[in-house]
């Protein structure tokens, strides 16, 4: 008897084969002289039909109870399944009451609904189909990165750096030590989580051409909104010897192209079910956003529209004031409800590592954002300031030249033009997949006063 997953036997290429399969029964169906129920594994959407003898008096085989069933693989009847497994032996390995789980049997439940189970709520279909995607999305951003030459970079989750500037940074504490003296530091300065691995890769980019980095990162945004989170998964890419932001927008467009052309192949049937059944009618924005090529704007261009719009903000629009959520959504409705890039902010908008546009009438900076249906902000990056002493003077100001002298150093040695991205990745997943919500793309979501599990 040979061990199968689900989505190998359905594969249909062990007809008559003795096998044995494991999963969780996701329906059962009592007959005049068959008992049906099906089985799955995880493996693949599709559960495989289990024919039991209607002898088989098995109260505890119920929706959700862990099952192992051995018996031979026949061409199913039925057309919308090419095997059926004839079960010899069935044996529950766990029980599970019905009464106390929370999902029925034949029900859909809403995303919203098993939001509150982050420790059952992959036995449901379309969280379960999530979870493939999200795999496999990850597998497509590797082998595009694997394509076109660029390193992977591990870079720290513990880091002395702020990145961004922002002051949305956790700090590491090390509460209950056996050796630990109260009064010590444990690293000796100040130590936080990371809010991004840019400045590592710049370090890596003094000795290549092209980096990457795909981690998780974290931010301590006070926020409940539907696209931001404590912990979330960046990709960001770091591109030497480039003076121009378009070197990096071709970068971003490609990877996202490339990726969720991917995901569409090698997932279609989980893709299939949040297009026809969790969110109807994305398909039609994902294969818009496809087909063109994602427009280019500057941020005075962006102001403009808003200014001409007849739309009513919440916020300010006038030059120099941060596009906000509101914003990004109607610029995107206004480029034709694809991806648009947004280049040349204001200077002062911009981290110290921003390269400086230094003949813009306008004060800018060679920075660029991505905005995308339904999420507004998906990536955000820029050219870096190689010239040391643009970038000695900008940290003079901020007093920050002797925390980033290393940085300084960078400029000092072989200093290249450069620059970088990075991509938020269960924004990316919200946006093919058409989810409001970012806490239904991610395993186990953290955000302000909620670190379930
Ligand atoms: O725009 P951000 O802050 O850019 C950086 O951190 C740069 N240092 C990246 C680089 O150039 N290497 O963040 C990048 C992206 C955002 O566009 C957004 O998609 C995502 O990360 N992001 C978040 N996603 C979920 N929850 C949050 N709290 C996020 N904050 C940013
Ligand atoms: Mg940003």
């Amino acid at each position: 008897t040979r061990k199968l997953r689900i989505s190998e036997a359905l594969l249909g290429s062990e007809l008559g084969a003795n096998v044995k399969v494991q999963g969780w029964v996701r329906s059962v169906r009592p007959q005049k002289t068959n008992l049906f129920f099906h089985v799955n594994d995880g493996s693949c959407l599709q559960s495989l039909q289990i024919v039991a003898g209607s002898d088989l008096d098995e109260p505890l085989l119920t929706f959700g109870s862990a099952v192992e069933v051995t018996g031979i693989l026949k061409k199913s009847p039925h057309q919308k399944q090419p095997v059926e497994l004839e079960a010899e032996q069935i044996h529950i390995i766990g029980e599970c009451n019905p009464v106390d789980f929370p999902f029925k049997i034949k029900e859909r439940h809403s995303l919203e609904y098993i939001r509150q189970f982050p420790h059952l709520r992959c036995r449901t279909n379309a969280f379960s189909s999530l979870l493939r995607i999200r795999s496999e999305a990850t597998t497509a951003i590797h082998s595009y990165f694997k394509k076109n030459g660029f390193v992977q970079i591990h870079t720290p989750i513990i880091t002395s750096n702020d990145c961004e500037g922002a002051g949305e940074l956790f700090q590491v504490e090390v509460s209950i030590y056996r050796y630990y003296d109260e009064n010590e530091n444990f690293f000796s300065v100040p130590a936080f989580l990371s809010v991004s691995g840019q400045l590592h890769l710049e370090v890596m980019s003094g000795a290549f051409s092209g980096v990457y980095t795909f981690g998780p990162t974290f931010r301590a945004e006070n926020s409940q909104s539907r696209r931001h989170l404590a912990e979330f998964y960046m990709v960001e890419a770091e591109v030497s010897f480039t003076q121009s932001i378009e070197d990096l927008t071709k970068v971003m467009e490609d990877m996202f192209r490339s990726s969720t052309e991917h995901v569409l192949a090698h997932c279609a049937e989980d893709v299939n079910l949040f297009h026809k059944h969790v969110t109807p009618g994305h398909r039609d924005m994902v294969d818009a956003m496809l087909k063109r090529r994602f427009p280019v704007i500057t941020y005075s261009e962006a102001v403009d529209i808003l200014n001409r719009s007849s739309q009513e903000f919440a916020f300010p629009t006038d030059w120099g004031c941060d596009l906000q959520t509101e914003h990004e959504k109607y610029l995107v409705k206004h480029c034709g409800n694809i991806p648009v890039f947004v280049t040349d902010y204001p200077y002062d908008l911009k981290p110290f590592y921003a390269r400086d546009n230094q003949d813009s009438p306008e004060h800018t900076a060679a920075a660029v954002d991505l905005l995308v249906p339904g999420v507004g902000e998906l990536c955000g990056g820029s050219l870096r300031e190689e010239r040391l002493d643009l970038l000695r003077a900008r940290l003079e100001e901020a007093g920050l030249e002797d925390t980033y002298s290393w940085y300084l150093d960078l400029r000092r040695f072989g200093s290249v033009p450069h620059g970088g991205f990075g991509l938020g990745f269960e924004r990316y997943l919200q946006c093919i997949l058409g989810v409001d919500n970012i806490k239904d793309v991610i395993p186990f979501p953290r955000f302000s006063h909620s670190c379930l599990l």
